[in-house]
């Protein structure tokens, strides 16, 4: 049975993690913890960190999986429900961390691409030149893996 010392040394040490994550490395998300959300919202691209749209964005993109930028995504109502239920408790508007997607999204702005909020829009502008967007390895902005080889575990630094 676990210690209540034990109990809040693990909670202490996980303040410690975080705060030393947020002063290290300003861009950080956390990683995708649920399988199934991994596996079907990874097979066409890579699985978007939740914390990048509002809970409103998911919620409209769940409900149209059928016409999903173009391709049928659709999956079985369970799983639907489960994974909007996922991608809801971790949006952008659950916490000050992911906040910063919802820098410039007004109340009825319902984005349903990460590549169009304003946040995004801001980083990406000013930073990349065209002619990285031009490299044929890129193929869309959507394609974080591209410039961002960690960006599947939620690390969005450069270096
Ligand atoms: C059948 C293939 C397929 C599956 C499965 C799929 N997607 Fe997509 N998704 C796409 C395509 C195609 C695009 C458009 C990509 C582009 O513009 O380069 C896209 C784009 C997106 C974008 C917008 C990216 C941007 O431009 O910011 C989000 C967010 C997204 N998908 C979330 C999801 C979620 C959540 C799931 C799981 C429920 C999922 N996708 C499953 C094919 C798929
Ligand atoms: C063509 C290359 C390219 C693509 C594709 C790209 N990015 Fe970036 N991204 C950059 C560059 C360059 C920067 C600015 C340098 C930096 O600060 O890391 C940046 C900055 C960022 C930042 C801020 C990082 C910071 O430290 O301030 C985030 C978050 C981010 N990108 C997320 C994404 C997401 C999510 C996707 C996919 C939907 C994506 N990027 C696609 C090149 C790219």
């Amino acid at each position: 049975m676990m210690s209540r010392t034990t109990t809040i040394s693990l909670a202490a040490l996980t303040m410690f993690l975080l705060g030393a994550s947020a002063s290290v490395a300003d861009e950080r998300y956390s990683p995708i913890t649920d399988s199934t959300v991994s596996k079907e919202c990874g097979a066409c691209h890579m699985a978007f960190q939740p914390q990048m749209l509002p809970k409103r964005s998911w919620e409209k993109m769940m409900a149209g999986l059928n016409d999903h930028f173009g391709e049928d995504a659709s999956l079985d109502k369970p799983m639907t429900q489960h994974i909007t239920a996922y991608l809801v408790a971790n949006a952008a508007d659950t916490s000050w961390w992911g906040g910063k997607f919802m820098r410039g999204v007004k109340d009825h702005m319902v984005p349903l691409r990460i590549t169009e909020t304003p946040h995004w829009v801001h980083e990406h502008n000013d930073e990349v030149p065209a002619r990285a967007w031009a490299n044929p390895k890129v193929k869309s902005k959507a394609n974080c893996l591209a410039c961002h080889p960690r960006a599947n575990r939620g690390d969005y630094d450069d270096d």
